[in-house]
């Protein structure tokens, strides 16, 4: 274990799409630590199914949804592909920031945790809980929202939402 403060954390994700349960997380980590680096996962994510949005897609909308938000200088979005801990040795980084919304979240996320901390136990896990306005906030019900062609900007950004209106409309 290192005896350094953590200066440098990712907030890792799938974000297929970004929604603005994501983007609280992030600015609570910014809050919380000098450095934020968002991994964007080029993985299946969690349910090993495609995403809708290329990775390409899903770093652009974030990189515009946090320019939009006035942090888009100084939070880095870069993707990365393989494991996290890997992604998060190559670019100095010695914490890992996720979100909490419900119990369960946590057990995917306490296995998670377990092995990246048996992988590699200089990079610690820090949860933070999803603001209560967010808690049922997912990409997936974003995603099942815009196809049958109802309102989700009170969910996601204004990129986004248009984003998520043209892929559905094509
Ligand atoms: O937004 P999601 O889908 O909940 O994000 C999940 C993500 C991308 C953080 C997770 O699947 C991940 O860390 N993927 C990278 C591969 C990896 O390191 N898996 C854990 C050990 S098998």
């Amino acid at each position: 274990m290192g005896v350094n403060k953590i200066d440098h954390v990712v907030v890792p994700g799938t974000f297929d799409p970004v929604t603005y349960g994501h983007l609280d997380v992030i600015e609570r980590a910014w809050r919380l630590f000098p450095k934020v680096t968002v991994g964007v996962a080029a993985s299946l994510g969690k349910r090993g199914v495609g995403t809708t949005f290329s990775l390409d897609e899903r770093v652009t909308m974030l990189r515009d949804a946090l320019a939009n938000e006035g942090i888009g200088d100084e939070i880095e979005v870069l993707p990365f592909q393989g494991l996290l801990v890997d992604f998060c040795r190559g670019i100095g980084a010695r914490g890992v920031v996720k979100g909490l919304r419900a119990m369960t979240d946590f057990e995917y996320e306490l296995q998670q945790s377990a092995l990246n901390t048996r992988m590699a136990p200089e990079i610690e896990s820090v949860y933070v809980m999803s603001a209560s306005e967010y808690g049922f906030v997912s990409s997936s019900i974003v995603r099942e929202l815009a196809s049958f062609g109802s309102d989700m900007r009170f969910l996601v950004p204004p990129n986004v939402a248009d984003a998520l209106q043209a892929h559905y409309a094509r």
